[in-house]
């Protein structure tokens, strides 16, 4: 595959302008962008196949189940799960982490005095359903700190000494992100895994910004469990997946009933399908889920080629330097020595809700606020930073875009 070139002529998206100017998409952790591949099965699906899944006998349901469940075994093939029964289709990697918390608790796994462990820059979706779990069973969260910030080690790594000391401080269960959404810098899951198998603790993965950008071998990881959005990596938005380990999933009580999960239901008693669809209550976003089959057939062809990731360095070393060519400018996690395309950063004497007003007026779409990590950003944005994130099929002529376009946003708000 040719880079950029060829990769971004797949994504139609990419040609429009925003207020007369070229779009310059730099809000990839947000949402990434869908290639042709999954448009054109998205409008074929609703214009040729669209039924219900799992429950006809007539020709549109078979092929919509068709469709779905090659979606499951794509996921399956992608991160390299043992068989696609441990594969769970839900509507993100918010319903995926819900899930995991309230089946634990539910099934007695988490209780009175037990505690959680999570890294201190978790996205909200890793930190408040596991609070409803502490505020449900009386557990309470061991919040391990990173080295991040304006004083001191800057590089985004986690501290693994505290880490492995708060693992034997009655920890039932680790929940932490693959990689942050702020400080794009890959966390040592491999390690973290051995090091709370070796401690007896379970381990959940969010890999909501991993998936797009790191090779995941859910068994080489030897994850518990490993969740993910699709609309992360070129899917539809409305599908994630929650791979679960075969025992977890038969260990862990059903999350919500209703049609599809149930073998026979009776007033008297009612029993369940058998994994995955124990988990699957309802009806499923079977376009959605069909859609993951295209996109990650896509992002494997992508992620395979040597020319993306020579395309990809490129682009951070660029990016580097236009962050750094601005006064004032400070990037989380500026140190680190490898990060995926993904930089948060402030500003002196700039807001970013302003900043990032200005730069959408030029083309330019960036994040800001707290990015659903208010704990990590209040402590080492003030509240409040701005975040870049690219993909494979941005450029660097667009790199130079958003070098210009800063520069001339903070020279307008500049008190
Ligand atoms: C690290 C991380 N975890 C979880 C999520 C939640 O993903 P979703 O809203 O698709 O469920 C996000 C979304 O930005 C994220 O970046």
């Amino acid at each position: 595959m040719n880079f950029p070139q060829q990769i971004r002529a797949e994504f139609p998206i990419l040609d429009r302008r925003v207020d007369s100017r070229p779009l310059v998409y730099f809000d990839n952790a947000a949402t990434s962008q869908r290639p042709s591949c999954v448009i054109n099965l998205q409008q074929e699906l609703c214009s040729g196949h669209n039924a219900n899944i799992h429950r006809a006998v007539h020709t549109l349901s078979f092929e919509a189940t068709g469709y779905y469940e090659a979606g499951r075994r794509a996921v399956q093939k992608f991160i390299n799960a043992a068989s696609a029964d441990e594969i769970v289709l839900t509507s993100g990697a918010t319903m995926s982490i819900n899930l995991v918390a309230e089946c634990l608790a539910r099934g007695g796994f988490i209780g009175c005095g037990d505690g959680i462990l999570l890294t201190e820059a978790e996205h909200h979706s890793n930190i408040v359903p596991w609070q409803i779990v502490c505020e449900h069973t009386g557990s309470h969260l061991e919040v391990v700190p990173v080295a991040a910030g304006r004083n001191g080690a800057n590089d985004g790594s986690v501290d693994m000494a505290a880490f492995c000391a708060a693992l034997q401080r009655g920890v039932r269960m680790v929940a932490i992100n693959h990689v942050s959404n702020i400080l794009g810098v890959e966390n040592p899951i491999k390690e973290m895994v051995a090091a709370a198998h070796g401690a007896g603790v379970p381990v959940l993965i969010d890999g909501a910004q991993g998936i797009a950008h790191r090779r995941v071998d859910v068994q080489a990881l030897d994850c518990d469990f490993y969740v993910f959005s699709g609309h992360k990596i070129y899917a539809p938005t409305g599908i994630g997946v929650l791979y679960a380990k075969r025992e977890w999933q038969h260990r862990l009580p059903p999350f919500m009933g209703g049609g599809d999960m149930v073998g026979k239901v009776s007033f008297d008693k009612t029993t369940y399908a058998d994994p995955p669809l124990k988990f699957e209550a309802g009806t499923a976003n079977f376009v959605a889920g069909a859609c993951l089959r295209p996109a990650l057939e896509f992002a494997a062809k992508v992620m395979e080629s040597p020319a993306q990731e020579a395309h990809t360095g490129r682009l951070i070393s660029a990016m580097n330097e236009a962050l750094a060519s601005v006064d004032g400018l400070w990037v989380a996690a500026s140190d680190a020595r490898k990060r995926i395309p993904l930089w948060s950063f402030t500003i002196d004497g700039v807001h970013p809700l302003d900043a990032a007003t200005l730069m959408d007026k030029f083309g330019v779409a960036l994040r800001s606020g707290h990015m659903c990590a208010e704990p990590i950003v209040d402590r080492i944005g003030g509240g409040s930073m701005l975040r870049a994130s690219l993909m494979p099929y941005n450029t660097l002529e667009e790199v130079e875009i958003f070098r210009e376009t800063l520069l001339r946003t903070v020279k307008m708000l500049r008190k």
